[in-house]
């Protein structure tokens, strides 16, 4: 499909003023200026200044010219803190919840108090977490196809930060992680952090040939934002893949407890050089940061651990291990699992006819856009609704960033989703992709 010269032009400045080359303040080029340097037309310069102005990227002052705006407050990588405003609709975060828990918790609470151990959950705990939290761990990862030993466990503060240990254990600054050219924020703002290179690949065994790559970063089971699940076939060509050059596989799988019938994790069919990471920030509760690494190498990651946390505070394993042990959290599962198929299946009638991309029981929804429509324009009128979404920008690894939304449908009232969706549609308008 052939990109319109205009847009180019507005992509490649989009790209540099995103960069942060250009201090905050900076004048522009004037609209003369600029039609000059790229071989535009007059009110094609002007158009462009528009574009990139409705992205909230730059300023027009009137009889002064174009300035670059501070974006901090608008980049989609910033530490989340602007996030969603209090009295907006969030459909760029997902905390999943059902009715009932805040009772659940009130509940488990007082069981604790009178449990009689109290006084073990004021000290220092294991780096690991205590084999009991380790063993029910285990148990539970079994129901998940990937049978390990309590020895391999390791209890982290949520997926993030095994995701973080891991790569601060295994990884060193300047190594290249094999990425899709869509992948986790998370992901990219840790490898930002760590100095890792992202490289996006479809083909992963070619771009080994090419490149001394160190380690793939994936989620097979319920990717974010895209929503796919990897077949069996392609899991077992990852890891041939990745026995062949010695690679470390990252299996993410934050999401995996959506998909009941799925093919084994990579864990299960190379433990000798993946490292599982999952939490149960979605399918428990975001707030309680607790989560699991199964690793085939654990002291790497203990030391990590101590490094940063010591230990995955005490009481938040304590609640988690006695929901493990009960079927509470089986059952949290299998509750949010329908919420979210129901959800899609709202998501997928207010977006009928238009080609998205999801999975039937996933909390999140990617939505393509027509070629020459602006995402960061559509998420910036949706904010003046008070509506907040994600674009492609966030998850993007490569210049190419496609013009898309995500959607995460899991934390707005079922009502009020629908009314949001619908909004959605409308302001999307002609740049629905048809
Ligand atoms: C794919 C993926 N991995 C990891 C995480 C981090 O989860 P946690 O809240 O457990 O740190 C998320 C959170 O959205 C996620 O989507």
């Amino acid at each position: 499909m052939r990109i319109p010269r205009y847009k180019r032009v507005v992509d490649a400045l989009a790209a540099e003023l995103r960069s942060g080359r250009w201090p905050v303040g900076t004048r522009l080029p004037t609209h003369r200026e600029l039609a000059a340097r790229e071989g535009i037309a007059l009110v094609t310069a002007t158009r462009v200044y528009a574009e990139l102005e409705a992205m909230g990227l730059v300023t027009g002052e009137q009889g002064r010219g174009t300035f670059v705006r501070d974006t901090a407050l608008l980049s989609g990588q910033g530490i989340d803190e602007q996030l969603v405003a209090t009295d907006a609709v969030d459909l760029r975060f997902n905390y999943p919840a059902v009715p009932g828990q805040a009772d659940l918790l009130r509940q488990a609470l007082r069981e604790l108090s009178t449990a009689g151990d109290l006084e073990s959950l004021l000290h220092y705990q294991p780096h690991a977490g205590r084999l009991e939290a380790r063993t029910a761990v285990a148990r539970h990862l079994g129901r998940r196809g990937l049978t390990v030993d309590a020895a391999q466990v390791l209890i982290v503060s949520g997926a993030q930060h095994g995701l973080a240990v891991t790569a601060m254990a295994m990884l060193r600054r300047g190594d290249v992680v094999a990425v899709d050219s869509l992948t986790y924020t998370g992901f990219k703002v840790l490898a930002g952090t760590l100095g890792l290179e992202l490289v996006a690949t479809s083909d992963l065994d070619e771009l080994c040939l090419r490149r001394p790559v160190r380690a793939v970063y994936t989620m097979p089971t319920l990717h974010n934002p895209l929503g796919t699940v990897m077949s069996l076939k392609a899991r077992k060509r990852l890891v041939a893949t990745a026995r062949r050059h010695g690679l470390l596989i990252i299996e993410d799988a934050a999401y995996a407890y959506l998909v009941e019938d799925c093919p084994p994790p990579l864990a299960a069919l190379a433990p000798e050089r993946t490292v599982y990471v999952s939490s149960l920030s979605k399918s428990v509760a975001t707030g309680l940061r607790v989560g699991f690494v199964v690793a085939p190498e654990v002291p790497p990651i203990e030391r990590v651990i101590r490094a940063t946390t010591w230990n995955t505070p005490a009481l938040n394993v304590a609640l988690v291990r006695r929901w493990l042990e009960d079927g509470t959290v089986d059952r949290l599962e299998a509750h949010k699992r329908t919420d979210a198929h129901m959800r899609q299946a709202i998501a997928r009638d207010v977006f009928a006819g238009l080609p998205v991309r999801s999975h039937p029981s996933s909390y999140f929804l990617w939505l393509p856009l027509a070629e020459n429509a602006r995402a960061d324009r559509i998420a910036a009128s949706l904010a003046r609704q008070r509506i907040s979404v994600s674009t492609a920008e966030q998850f993007a690894t490569t210049a190419l960033v496609p013009q898309a939304l995500r959607l995460a449908l899991g934390s707005v009232p079922v009502p009020e989703l629908r009314r949001a969706l619908t909004t959605v549609r409308s302001v999307m308008g002609d740049d629905a992709y048809h």
